[in-house]
């Protein structure tokens, strides 16, 4: 009998559960026997392994974190800790895996699948960061997150006549940004993947209070650079009252959106069809509504790109 084991790694996102969910009772209508590894490869090195049961994953299909716990786990890339986490694997007699994370947990999922365990990713990050799906499980909830939080600034910025400068999470990607700035009005979205000229952002801000606008708001991705820092650089060129809100974990936390927990259904059940049909070493995506797998060299091969049409609307809306 097939043995299928499952896991959670690198940053948690609201929808993982509801993707465990789907593996392991995809698993057992399939016939297989599935694993649950607790704490991602940290877990596995550890031997944090159990066999999973329906019931099991019963009542999670509306929580936000992972019942599987996560942990980043960089010692993975070293050949002799992997060699752990094989061996417990053997152990069990496992011989396939569903690596749920992000690009980061993705490289350990191809190395394991190199050595022997046929190993599919699906994709979990708010970051909406990796090559081979428009939309990463958790970036949706995580969006109405920010979007509800920037409503919230908003109201304020209005009543005291403020520009407020938002930090979004999302590493090295606008994703998060870019979608929550163009869903939340934002005046000016901050992302990596554009060069951030802030004096040209001053003047905006300018040019609106000469207008009559009384208040600004800022959407700044973490990896353009802090809030903080984002309101010495504006106060550089223009004498402005701001105020600085970082979100942090919160955007990571909270019950998935229906659309996230549909995803994660329907990524986490073709994983498991695909190790049926003998398929593995990629990842599940989806990509115009389409379910797709892609192989993990081709979504290392290329930078994530954001959706420059969007970009460009969101600068266009935003005069
Ligand atoms: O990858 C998800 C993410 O939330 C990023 O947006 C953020 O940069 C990072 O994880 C934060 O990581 P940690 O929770 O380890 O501080």
């Amino acid at each position: 009998m097939k043995k299928i084991a499952v896991l959670t790694s690198g940053g948690d996102s609201p929808g993982m559960n509801a993707a465990i969910r789907s593996v392991v009772r995809k698993s057992i209508y399939e016939g297989y026997e599935v694993y649950g590894v607790y704490q991602g490869f940290q877990g596995l090195i550890n031997d944090n392994i159990e066999k999973l049961e329906l019931g099991d994953v019963g009542d999670i299909i509306q929580r936000g974190g992972t019942k599987l716990f996560s942990a980043r786990c960089p010692e993975f890339i070293e050949a002799g800790v992997r060699q752990k986490g094989l061996e417990n694997l053997k152990k069990y007699g496992i011989d396939s895996l569903v690596v749920i994370g992000g690009d980061g947990s993705y490289r350990g999922a191809q190395r394991l699948n190199e050595e022997g365990i046929n190993t599919i990713g699906v994709p979990g990050t708010i970051d909406n960061d990796i090559n081979g799906t428009d939309f990463t499980i958790g970036f949706d909830t995580a969006l109405n997150t920010v979007v509800d939080a920037v409503d919230r600034i908003r109201d304020t910025a209005t009543s005291h006549e403020r520009t407020f400068i938002i930090e979004v999470m999302g590493r090295d990607a606008g994703d998060l940004a870019l979608w929550a700035g163009l869903a939340g009005g934002a005046e000016t979205i901050l992302i990596p993947e554009a060069a951030a000229d802030i004096k040209a952002v001053a003047e905006r801000i300018e040019t609106g209070m000469n207008r009559g606008k009384k208040h600004s708001i800022i959407i700044v991705a973490e990896g353009v650079m802090s809030a903080q820092e984002c309101g010495m650089e504006l106060r550089k060129y223009i004498n402005v009252d701001t105020r600085e809100s970082v979100l942090g974990h919160m955007q990571r936390g909270g019950k998935p959106t229906g659309n996230d927990r549909v995803l994660a259904s329907r990524l986490g059940a073709l994983a498991v069809d695909l190790l049926k049909d003998g398929v593995s070493g990629c990842a599940v995506g989806i990509e115009n509504n389409k379910l797709v797998e892609t192989k993990f060299d081709k979504i290392f091969d290329e930078k994530h790109q954001i959706d420059r049409a969007l970009y460009k609307l969101s600068q266009e809306l935003s005069i």
